[in-house]
C-alpha cells in the first residue's frame, strides 16, 4: 500500500532520485542579487537590502513594521523580551512545535505552560485558550494575570501556526485582552497564510517569521519581527542592534542589547526569493490539492485548511491510523528515497520541558503518534 504513495510522489516530482522534504529553490536571480551585494562590499549589518526586504514583507503581510534579524529564534527571543516576559513568569504556548518556540521562553528565564491543539488544523483554538484562562488565571491586586495553580505571572501567550495552518487570532486576542495577556504569534512556518483574508500575525501584538533554508522563502538564515505598534518596532530594532544610541561615531549603549540584525547579504537573498513567493505559494497549493485528491482515492488523510483560512501548505501533513503505521510508513519511504518525517516530539515529552505546567494534551499526543510530513518543495 505504501508503494502507491512512493509512486505518487515520484510522479509528482518527476524524479527517480532522492526526494527531499523541502529544499530551497534558488536560481540565477538569487546569484545576481548576492553578487551585487558582494560587489558593493556592504555584506554585513549595514546596507539597503535589509530595509528594502523589511518594506517588502511589511507591505505583503499588511503589518506596519518589520525588523529583520538573524533567525526566527532570535525574533522570538526579542518578541518575548519586549512583551516583558521576565524571570519566573509563565508563557502559555502549545506543546507541539519546533523546540525553538519553547527555548526562546527559557532564554528569558520564564517557563512554558502547555495548551492542547486542535486535531483538524493543528493549532490552538480560541476555546482552548478560554478554558485554560477561566480555569487557571486570575487578575491579582498588582494588576497582573497569575496562574493560580503554578503561582507564576502569565506574561504572554505564544501561538504557533503549525506547518502553515492559521488560527483565529482575532478571537484569541479578545480573550487574552480581558486577562491583560499580550499575544505573540510564531509565524515561522506561515508566511503566505491567511485567516479571514488577514495575513497571519496581523492581529497579534508581535509576530515573528523565519527564513531558514527549509522555509517557504529563505535568506540562508534569517528571521523577522512584525508589529503594528511603532514603539514595539523601535524597541525591536534597538535591541537587535546592541542597543546602541544613534551617533555617527560614538559607541554608547543604553541597555544590554543583542547582535541580532540580519546581514545585508542575507537580505539580498531574501529580496530575490521574495520575487518568487507567489509562484511558490501557487505551486505548494497545487501540490497540497494533489496529495489530498490522491489521499481521498487511496484512503489517506491529509490535514486541510478550513473554510475560514488559507494555508501556505508549507509542509503537507499526513495523518496515519496509528503509531505503528506511522513508523512503518517512515521506514518504508526513507528506504525508498522519499524523505518523510514524524512531527516533533511534543515539548512536554522532552526531558528539558517535561516538568512544565500543562493542561490536558490529548490531541497533541494523538497527533504526535500519527503525523508524518511528506515532500512539499515547490515545483517551479
Ligand atoms: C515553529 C518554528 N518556530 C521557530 C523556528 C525557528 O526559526 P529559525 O530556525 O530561523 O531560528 C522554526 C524553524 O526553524 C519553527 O518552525
Amino acid at each position: 500500500m505504501f508503494d502507491e504513495f512512493t509512486n505518487f510522489v515520484r510522479d509528482l516530482y518527476g524524479s527517480e532520485g532522492l526526494i527531499p522534504l523541502h529544499e530551497p529553490t534558488l536560481a540565477e536571480k538569487e546569484k545576481k542579487y548576492l553578487i551585487d551585494v558582494v560587489n558593493s562590499s556592504f555584506v554585513s549589518s549595514i546596507g539597503k537590502s535589509v530595509t528594502e526586504f523589511e518594506k517588502k514583507i511589511s507591505a505583503y503581510t499588511g503589518i506596519k513594521h518589520a525588523v529583520a534579524v538573524v533567525n526566527g529564534t532570535s525574533a522570538l527571543h526579542l518578541a518575548l523580551k519586549i512583551s516583558n516576559v521576565e524571570e519566573n513568569s509563565e508563557v502559555i504556548t502549545q506543546s507541539l512545535s519546533f523546540v525553538a518556540t519553547c527555548n526562546a521562553i527559557r532564554y528569558c528565564n520564564a517557563y512554558p505552560a502547555f495548551l492542547d491543539i486542535d486535531r483538524e488544523n493543528l493549532t490552538v483554538k480560541p476555546e482552548t485558550v478560554k478554558i485554560f484562562l477561566d480555569k487557571f488565571a486570575e487578575i491579582r491586586k498588582d494588576g497582573h494575570c497569575w496562574n493560580k495553580k503554578s503561582n507564576r505571572r502569565i506574561s504572554a501567550l505564544l501561538l504557533v501556526n503549525t506547518y502553515g495552518f492559521p488560527t483565529d487570532t482575532l478571537k484569541i486576542k479578545k480573550i487574552c485582552s480581558k486577562f491583560k495577556i499580550p499575544v505573540i504569534e510564531d509565524c515561522a512556518e506561515s508566511l503566505g497564510s491567511f485567516f479571514r483574508d488577514n495575513h497571519c500575525g496581523i492581529n497579534s501584538d508581535i509576530s515573528t517569521l523565519s527564513f531558514n533554508g527549509n522555509k517557504i522563502i529563505t535568506t540562508g538564515g534569517g528571521g523577522m519581527i512584525l508589529t503594528n505598534n511603532s514603539k514595539i518596532a523601535k524597541q525591536a530594532k534597538h535591541l537587535s542592534t546592541t542597543a546602541r544610541i544613534s551617533h555617527r561615531w560614538e559607541f554608547a549603549h543604553d541597555q544590554v542589547g543583542y547582535n541580532y540584525r540580519m546581514p545585508n547579504l542575507n537580505a539580498a537573498l531574501g529580496l530575490a526569493q521574495f520575487q518568487s513567493l507567489q509562484k511558490f505559494l501557487k505551486s505548494k497549493r497545487l501540490i497540497a490539492k494533489k496529495y489530498q485528491k490522491w489521499g481521498e482515492e487511496f484512503g489517506f488523510n491529509f490535514v486541510k485548511e478550513n473554510e475560514l483560512s488559507k494555508s501556505n501548505y508549507w509542509l503537507n501533513c499526513l495523518i496515519l491510523k496509528s503509531k505503528k503505521e506511522k513508523e512503518s510508513f517512515i521506514k518504508f519511504t526513507q528506504k525508498n528515497g522519499i524523505i518523510t518525517r514524524p512531527t516533533w516530539t511534543p515539548m512536554h515529552k522532552l526531558k528539558i520541558y517535561k516538568r512544565s505546567f500543562k493542561d490536558n494534551l490529548k490531541n497533541t499526543e494523538w497527533i504526535s503518534d500519527r503525523l508524518v510530513n511528506v515532500p512539499s518543495s515547490p515545483i517551479t
